[in-house]
């Protein structure tokens, strides 16, 4: 099935529509001369004073020229791209050479620089592991480095604008994007996706943020109504935006497809307007998502800037003819058009982008391989190790290896984000071959990496269609792991439980060998009936260009493993706020809601704490090869900032990597939820050492929205303070008094 029949448009009118239609709107007058001076272009200006310049000196089809996007791929013979986008790419804005305004080149996404699918020429570039992936490695750093380095491949591939920051909150656990985003909590997603956002603007260009907002399932995404209150969405799913733009000012964001309360994102006057550019003071630009355009008037009065792909995806080229109508009727004004040009010109001055222009240049694959093999290994994520089954060591000498294509390669996410690997695909024929297809393996080998660290041990591969002869190598072996794996991608959700036969062969495996690891690659949480069974269980998630090395020094021990859950791990359908998922995919037009007020702001670990459900593995959890212990806790505050210490003591015999994790809870209750991570922090441990934590805690998250002062409120009163090596493995603990603080809507300075 072809990518727009999946997103449910009917394909353009406007390709059927009036010659105008595909014009570029500046040659529809007479060109402007070139000006004398060009003052915007003076990069000792800052970036709003060049944005009021340059708009001053636009003509009116400049300023139309400006707002709208086009697709940068062929769809067949539905649409052919503009020829100056770069082949394969999610979208092109034309420039105004006449003023040095830059072309604007836009590529996916959050893994790296993507290929659209159907283009026969695939770009081949460096992938990240998954944004769940990254995040689980609770070390913003490494998600800085690999942003910037994502962020370098977008600059040198032609790119100057990359839509990259996903950070909706995985209230849906089966949704199929959740492995593009940051998980389940609003300041672990939005420090971590900030944090990339920083690194991909450190190569001046734009980053931009999405998709913005409650786009938190795919199932009927285009049509679904979002119900939440305000109070709830600004302390869940809006906190995680604020604190990651706060985080890295990202230069534009992404309206998403979905309805909120009623209105279209990307023309929701609440989102737009009155949350982003008012509360927070955001001075970029609102881009809309790929066929999220429904309206002129409507959309541009609520705050939308730029049309994204519209000739291809919208039902009419809404930010063209009719936007030029709707000025004529004065249904838009001319300085709200003028603001939007603003708003986009600011972006890119912002960006650096303009005296920097991109160009194609070498890539250093080697060196980013290392990058993206240190973040996938941080984020591999250790569930369970039973009588110590790992590390493996080379004494262990008989290892099976089972199943999830271990021989070859690694799995990758679907659908837009979908990077192409350097060295081809390692696995062809299986999934869907077009959107939101294909399904790709990345050509690194966890047996290949296995074999090259334990070369005294017989390594034996099976690639467990046959489930009696996948036990009967099991039972000859001292250790056996068994890969397996879930592809999840844009526009489909998927169920938590593995397809395929996976669950039989893990069971059939584990029957024939106690001694079974299982290792996951999945796009979030899965169920595990087969859980007490096996002997260890180890989440890979999609580890990227060099997930099968990163794999084997996990499993080897070569690095410890030092991930931690980013998300819940429920037992049961039965524990989640939605047992049954909203919608039918067979009927994709049909409007439905989605009823986000029955958890509110208690997403993931809060809903289950609130409720008292049994996880099956909690957020935050993830073991590691050596032990740590914890002590001198202590929070005091100070001009109404709490601030938190601790020591953490490496007492095993090797290095390893703790995630102390710091959580608070009002003693009178009255949140959402008893508890909210307030801090955390990744420490590299040498054996023995103890290193001391300092930690401040954000005041929002000690509060409650307060409707009628339109900002926080913290209530006076006493706190707890958990520090835990998971949300659900507390530590220690200490009582902080609090006095009652208000604190405003808008951004924080960090
Ligand atoms: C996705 C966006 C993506 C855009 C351009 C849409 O389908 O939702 O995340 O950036 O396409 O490819």
């Amino acid at each position: 099935m072809n990518r727009q029949t999946w997103r449910g448009l009917t394909l353009a009118l406007m390709l059927g529509g009036s010659a105008g239609a595909l014009a570029p709107a500046a040659c529809a007058q007479p060109a402007a001369t070139a000006p004398a001076a060009k003052p915007w272009l003076d990069p000792k200006l800052d970036a709003d004073t060049r944005a009021d310049l340059a708009v001053k000196a636009m003509i009116q089809d400049e300023k139309l020229t400006v707002i709208f996007g086009y697709f940068g791929a062929d769809m067949g013979d539905k649409y052919k791209r503009i020829p100056e986008a770069l082949p394969g790419s999610a979208g092109y804005v034309k420039g105004i050479p006449r003023l040095g305004i830059p072309e604007q080149f836009q590529t996916d996404a959050g893994v790296g620089v993507a290929t659209q699918g159907g283009e026969p020429n695939k770009r081949e570039r460096t992938a990240l592991p998954s944004g769940m992936a990254t995040t689980a490695t609770w070390n913003p750093d490494l998600a800085f480095t690999g942003g910037a380095m994502i962020g370098s491949e977008a600059r040198d591939s032609g790119f100057n604008v990359m839509l990259a920051g996903g950070v909706n909150l995985v209230r849906e656990p089966r949704n199929g994007r959740n492995f593009e985003y940051g998980g389940e909590d609003p300041l672990l997603a939005g420090l971590m996706v900030g944090a990339q956002i920083r690194g991909i603007q450190s190569n001046a260009i734009v980053s931009t943020i999405k998709h913005y907002a409650l786009n938190n399932q795919e199932n009927g995404r285009f049509v679904l109504n979002a119900r939440i209150g305000e109070a709830e969405a600004r302390t869940s799913d809006l906190l995680a935006f604020q604190f990651a733009i706060e985080d890295s000012d990202p230069h534009s964001v992404m309206c998403a497809y979905n309805r909120i309360n009623g209105d279209y994102a990307c023309e929701n006057d609440f989102l737009l307007n009155k949350v982003l550019k008012q509360d927070w003071g955001y001075k970029n630009y609102v881009m809309s998502d790929w066929g999220a355009v429904h309206s002129s008037a409507k959309a541009v009065n609520a705050g939308l800037d730029q049309e994204s792909a519209g000739q291809a995806f919208d039902k009419q080229t809404f930010f063209r003819g009719p936007l030029k109508d709707a000025l004529a009727k004065g249904e838009v004004s001319q300085a709200r058009l003028d603001d939007m040009v603003r708003r986009i010109l600011r972006g890119l001055f912002a960006s650096g982008v303009v005296e920097k222009p991109v160009k194609i240049a070498a890539i250093d694959y080697a060196a980013h391989g290392k990058i993206t093999r240190a973040d996938a290994e941080e984020g591999i994520v250790l569930l369970k190790n039973d009588k110590g089954l790992l590390p493996l060591v080379s004494k262990a000498r008989k290892i099976a290896i089972i199943g999830g294509h271990a021989d070859v390669g690694v799995l990758s996410g679907g659908g837009s984000s979908q990077v192409y690997p350097i060295g081809g695909r390692a696995v062809t024929g299986e999934g869907p071959a077009a959107w939101p297809g294909p399904m790709i393996y990345f050509p690194s080998s966890p047996l290949k990496a296995l074999k090259a660290r334990l070369p005294g041990a017989d390594i034996q591969y099976a690639d467990g269609k046959d489930l009696a002869a996948a036990a009967k190598l099991a039972a000859a072996s001292d250790v056996v792991l068994v890969f397996a794996n879930q592809w999840n991608g844009e526009s489909f959700d998927s169920p938590l439980t593995l397809e395929h036969d996976q669950d039989a062969l893990i069971d059939a495996v584990a029957g024939a060998n106690a001694r079974t690891v299982v290792v996951l690659q999945t796009g979030g949480p899965i169920l595990m009936p087969w859980l007490s069974k096996v002997g260890g269980v180890v989440e890979a998630w999609y580890p990227g260009s060099e997930g099968g090395e990163a794999i084997a020094r996990v499993l080897t021990g070569e690095v410890d493993a030092s991930g931690r859950l980013p998300v819940t791990f429920p037992a049961s359908l039965a524990q989640l706020p939605r047992p049954v998922l909203d919608g039918d995919p067979k009927t994709p037009d049909a409007l439905f809601e989605v009823d986000y007020t029955i958890e509110g702001a208690a997403v993931g670990y809060k809903w289950f704490d609130k409720k008292g459900h049994q996880p099956l593995f909690a957020f935050g959890h993830g073991l590691s090869y050596t032990t740590f212990a914890y002590g001198n806790l202590k929070a005091t505050t100070a001009n109404g900032v709490v601030t938190v210490s601790f020591d953490v003591k490496n007492t095993g015999a090797r290095a390893g990597k703790a995630v102390p994790q710091v959580y608070v809870s009002p003693k009178a209750g009255g949140w959402e939820a008893p508890q909210r991570l307030a801090g955390f922090k990744k420490l590299d441990l040498a054996p023995g050492a103890t290193t001391s934590v300092r930690l401040t805690v954000d005041p929002r998250l000690l509060a409650v929205w307060d409707a009628q002062a339109h900002g926080w409120s913290v209530a006076a009163g006493d706190y707890t303070v958990t520090l835990g090596a998971s949300s659900r493995d507390p530590v220690a603990k200490a009582d902080v008094a609090v006095a009652a603080q208000a604190l405003p809507v808008g951004l924080a300075k960090r």
